[in-house]
């Protein structure tokens, strides 16, 4: 059995599908499991990361778990997924983890692990991007000439769904897209994606900083974005082979991620 973390989220969600559709016995995590709305047949427990005493029907029987988010794991949880008989966790950093300080606690309770690195994932388009393009088509953001390597929540989902089978463990893998794409000429992609215009107003640091503070975004995550675009700016992003050679094909395009999520910007 293999348990899914945030399971209603992004990546989760498309793992969830991708292990059933496989014929995996799958159970799914989530903090509210009457509305998590998942595949028909699909196993949802109840259990929250933060509380790792509530995880016990949770990890009842499990091999292996995706942690979606390194911010989940503390020793909390690998000690109680280790007394529940856990082998493998597949855990999920962001790029400010520091990667040994991810996997110590996993190691220190005797679990095998496989780390997973994406650098951007092409969904911050429509987090970030989404509610201007919807208003008014006009995208305004700091430093359009930084680069990311966009990965597709689907790639990121099939590495998962191989290494939780197994014969990764120990592995690090750094997760992008197929290339390296300047924020301008995403938005460029979504445009032709969308079959209209989109204007790119380039914001200053400080007014980029004044937006997000009123989206509530918390200040240090608008220090740590900020600092991240201002370091990416005239850098090509770099691309990891380890899409293709975890799966056997090369990663999805932005392009692609585009077309399939045009109805989230419109
Ligand atoms: N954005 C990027 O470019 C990027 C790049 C690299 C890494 N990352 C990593 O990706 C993570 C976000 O992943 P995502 O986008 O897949 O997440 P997401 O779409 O925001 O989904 C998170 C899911 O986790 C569940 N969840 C939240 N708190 C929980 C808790 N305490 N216990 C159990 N479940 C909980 C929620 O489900 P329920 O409400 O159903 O419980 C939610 O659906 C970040 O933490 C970051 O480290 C992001």
């Amino acid at each position: 059995m293999i348990l899914v973390s945030g399971a209603t989220g992004l990546i989760g969600r498309r793992l969830v599908e991708t292990l059933s559709g496989a014929g995996v016995r799958v159970r799914a995590l989530s903090r509210h499991p009457g509305t998590a709305d998942l595949p028909a047949g699909v196993e949802v427990a109840g259990g929250d990361l933060d509380d790792p005493a509530s995880l016990s029907a949770a990890l009842d029987g499990v091999e292996a778990v995706h942690l979606y988010s390194a911010g989940q794991l503390g020793d909390g949880f690998a000690a109680v997924a280790a007394r529940a008989g856990v082998r493998r966790v597949v855990v999920i950093s962001g790029l400010h983890d520091d990667p040994a300080a991810v996997e110590r606690p996993l190691t220190g309770a005797g679990l095998a692990w496989t780390h997973l690195l994406p650098t951007a994932y092409a969904s911050n388009a429509v987090r970030h991007w989404g509610g201007m393009i919807r208003h008014d088509g006009t995208v305004r953001a700091p430093y359009p000439e930084a680069a990311t390597a966009p990965v597709h929540e689907a790639d990121v989902a099939a590495v998962s769904a191989i290494a939780l089978r197994g014969g990764h463990e120990g592995r690090r893998y750094p997760l992008t897209g197929p290339r390296s794409l300047t924020f301008r000429e995403q938005v460029a992609i979504l445009a032709g994606a969308l079959g209209r215009e989109l204007a790119f107003v380039e914001e200053s640091p400080e007014q980029a900083r004044r937006r997000l503070a009123r989206h509530h975004v918390p200040l240090p995550v608008i220090e740590e974005l900020l600092a991240t675009w201002a370091a990416a700016v005239g850098v090509r992003a770099a691309v990891s082979p380890a899409v293709e050679q975890l799966t056997g094909r090369p990663p999805r395009d932005f392009a692609q991620w585009a077309g399939e999520h045009a109805g989230d910007f419109r």
